[in-house]
């Protein structure tokens, strides 16, 4: 598709060369295997094929299967790279680094579970794991920066370019986790990023129903060898998954500009309050007073430069992140919102809160990750308000 093409037509259209069939809701295939041509005079050797199969020659589902190659047609256009699909967003990581296999890998704090990723090429390989604030000089030639930008669980960003900068001085790579920043808010690729890599399960699924990973690369090399190692790292996403995450993506810009512009509603009420240097008594500042420390989210971020702005041009995303005044509010506070369902995950069209320290162990224990859904925003605010207030005994 040309580049004038927009994000939701993209979303709409790019599989267009893949319809076989008159439905206009693409067919859910469920088959595992799949038959070779009637023809004996097309049939040829896997040994004698000058070029091994691409996604859409259907063999067996392990290696490709209609749904899923679907999703990454989608997938391709919108990343603006080649897209490839798995069983979870830890199971892209995994597939990147089986790509890379690095001697020195630097991360900062990040989602917990990539670190735990990590910790299994240590364990095979010896990788060694350096802070995201190493100097330069620690990388060497291969080694990998995996950016997560913006940062679970807080909700604000790095600058990718200057990170890009870092590794390609030493010929190292940049991988971008942009699960937060999503088509439409963030392209890694315009900043220098080698591999873009997301839990699908966040705001491709949308709907906390569906369970995938995605990485996507220009460099045509490595995405055939991606495509090949999937074959036998076997961790392909579910055609269900696929079917589910196809009909996702045809309103993933929609989605996410209300979610993000929501978040950034709520971020900037709670900062503004926070920050009101005489709260007359009994108001709405007070109340946040009473109960709240700080909010974080790249929108109330404060930067040195107009990257952020560069580089996220069409909102900061729908994930936020409140640390209380007191462990136990933090603990109490979910209980008392109606519209904000306690459980760990984000994306969803839903909104989400968890008091983190049940699923993270690297967390303070005061902190809540709100990702924020489609409810009308000011309803939030109001149940928001409201649990405060009980919080605060006020
Ligand atoms: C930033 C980030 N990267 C990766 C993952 C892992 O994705 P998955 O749960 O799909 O394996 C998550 C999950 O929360 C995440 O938030």
């Amino acid at each position: 598709m040309s580049d004038s093409i927009g994000t939701s037509t993209r979303s709409l259209h790019a599989d267009d060369v893949l319809n076989t069939v008159s439905d206009v809701a693409p067919p859910m295939h469920l088959s595992t295997t799949f038959r070779y041509s009637n023809d004996p005079e097309t049939l040829i050797p896997f040994a004698d094929l000058s070029e091994p199969p691409t996604p859409t020659n259907y063999i067996y589902s392990r290696a490709s299967a209609p749904n899923p190659t679907r999703f990454e047609t989608i997938l391709s256009s919108l990343l603006n790279g080649s897209a490839i699909s798995y069983s979870s967003g830890l199971s892209s990581l995994h597939a990147a680094l089986t790509l890379l296999n690095p001697r020195r890998i630097s991360i900062g704090e990040g989602y917990h579970g990539c670190h735990g990723v990590i910790a299994l090429f240590t364990r095979l390989t010896g990788l060694q794991k350096l802070p995201l604030d190493c100097a330069a000089t620690d990388l060497e030639s291969g080694d990998v920066i995996l950016l997560e930008t913006p940062v679970n669980p807080f909700g604000t960003a790095f600058d990718i370019a200057a990170f890009a900068e870092k590794a390609h001085s030493r010929g190292a790579y940049l991988i971008v986790d942009s699960t937060f920043a999503p088509p439409g808010l963030q392209d890694p690729f315009l900043w220098g990023a080698d591999i873009v890599m997301h839990s699908g399960t966040k705001y491709f699924g949308g709907h906390s129903d569906a369970l995938c990973g995605v990485l996507a690369t220009r460099n045509q090399e490595w995405y055939k060898q991606l495509f090949e190692d999937r074959i036998f790292l076997g961790s392909v996403m579910g055609n269900m998954e696929a079917w589910l995450c196809v009909r996702s993506l045809r309103t993933l810009e929609v989605r996410l500009q209300r979610q993000s512009e929501n978040a950034s509603r709520l971020v900037h009420w709670l900062y503004t309050a926070l920050r009101d240097p005489a709260p007359k008594a009994g108001s709405d500042e007070e109340v946040v007073q009473n109960v709240l420390e700080e909010v974080f989210h790249a929108s109330v971020q404060k930067t040195e430069g107009d990257w952020l702005q560069k580089q996220m041009p069409n909102g900061f995303g729908p994930v936020f992140s409140i640390t209380m005044k007191e462990e136990h509010f933090a603990k109490a506070l979910p209980s008392k919102l109606h519209f904000f369902q306690h459980a760990t995950s984000l994306g969803g069209v839903e909104t989400l809160i968890e008091w983190r320290t049940l699923s993270d162990t690297m967390v303070d224990r005061r902190l809540l990750r709100v990702s924020v859904g489609l409810e009308n925003w000011e309803d939030l605010r109001v149940d928001l308000l409201k649990a405060f207030k009980e919080l605060g005994g006020k």
